[in-house]
């Protein structure tokens, strides 16, 4: 899919990621400065799953940029009654200069692209979460200076968030350990393609371990997410079984570097996947992973909607 698109970190390259980076650190630094950059644009933000950092950075990046975002709930619009995803597509382009949905299905993102003529961001899929991702590598930025080199583990599911972890890795260089129990591991198709992107850019392909000590051993970063995602509410006991063994304790994280520093993309359930002694911790770097959302997404709209530059 084209880079019109913010869809997955697959389609951007290393520098048009760093480039991203260097715009919103500019935009962090001095967002006045970009007050008009986006005057008169309207995003239109669909959501079939609930959401507190994805709706609000994106609707207050939008005010702070001069645009407007429209929240299109799940029930609020004709796509829950029946009318196609192409179809909104197509009438939303009418409207509005940029449409962010959070999907379950990944095809309703590819089907949005392509149907649509405007661009089209990922504001989370079953598949991927491209726009965490894109917020975490920039913490790790703004903390260590540069991300290529700095080891990734990531514990528990192979999810959404994981996946588009693996790409990020990937992309700026980063060696990736994913220790996850059975069954759970990242999605095979995902693994191969970012094992495919590593070897073209010369970058280590990400790992899988069912032994999670294996996967932080040395790590800089550690980072876990939610062992049931949205959409897998009926399985939460069960996954609550597996996953034991897999929650980030103190005494996982001493086995990482002691600079290590602990992230989640929230929202948490302590005591389920991580300790409180380890998100509440000096380690944690949650809230501004959270924070760093506004300022990439920030980016990612200038970018793709072709904002004018700062005043
Ligand atoms: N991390 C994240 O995407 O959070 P929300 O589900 O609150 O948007
Ligand atoms: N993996 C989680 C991420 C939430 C931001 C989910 O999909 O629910």
């Amino acid at each position: 899919m084209a880079r019109r698109h913010f869809l997955s970190l697959k389609d951007w390259s290393r520098e048009q990621i760093e480039g991203l980076f260097d715009l919103a650190a500019g935009m962090k630094a001095d967002p006045g400065a970009w007050s008009e950059a986006l005057k008169g644009r309207s995003l239109a933000m669909v959501f079939q799953k609930p959401s507190t950092r994805t709706r609000v950075s994106f609707e207050v990046g939008m005010f702070q940029l001069g645009g407007q975002a429209l929240f299109l709930g799940a029930n609020d619009i004709q796509l829950h009654r029946g009318e196609t995803v192409g179809d909104t597509a197509a009438v939303l382009s009418r409207y509005v200069d940029g449409i962010m949905a959070r999907v379950f299905a990944h095809q309703d993102v590819l089907d949005l692209a392509r149907h649509g003529t405007v661009p089209v961001i990922n504001g989370l899929s079953d598949l991927l979460h491209p726009c965490q991702a894109l917020a975490d590598y920039f913490t790790l930025r703004e903390r260590r200076g540069q991300v290529s080199g700095l080891k990734m583990a990531y514990i528990g599911d192979g999810n959404n968030v994981c996946h588009a972890l693996m790409f990020g890795a990937v992309k700026l260089g980063c060696p990736m350990s994913v220790g996850c129990p059975k069954g759970h591991e990242p999605n095979k198709l995902i693994s191969k393609s970012a094992a495919r992107e590593a070897q073209k850019l010369g970058s280590p392909a990400p790992e899988v371990t069912n032994d999670p000590m294996a996967a932080v051993a040395g790590a800089d970063v550690v980072y876990t997410d939610v062992w049931a995602s949205m959409g897998q509410e009926a399985e939460h006991k069960q996954r609550l079984e597996i996953f034991q063994g897999y929650k980030v304790t103190p005494e996982m994280m001493a086995a990482a570097k002691p600079e290590a520093v602990f992230m989640h993309c929230l929202p948490a359930h302590r005591g389920e996947e991580v300790d409180a002694a380890v998100i509440d911790g000096p380690q944690s770097v949650v809230f501004d992973e959270a924070e760093n959302r506004l300022h990439v997404q920030k980016a990612v709209l200038v970018t793709l909607m072709g904002g004018v530059g700062p005043r």
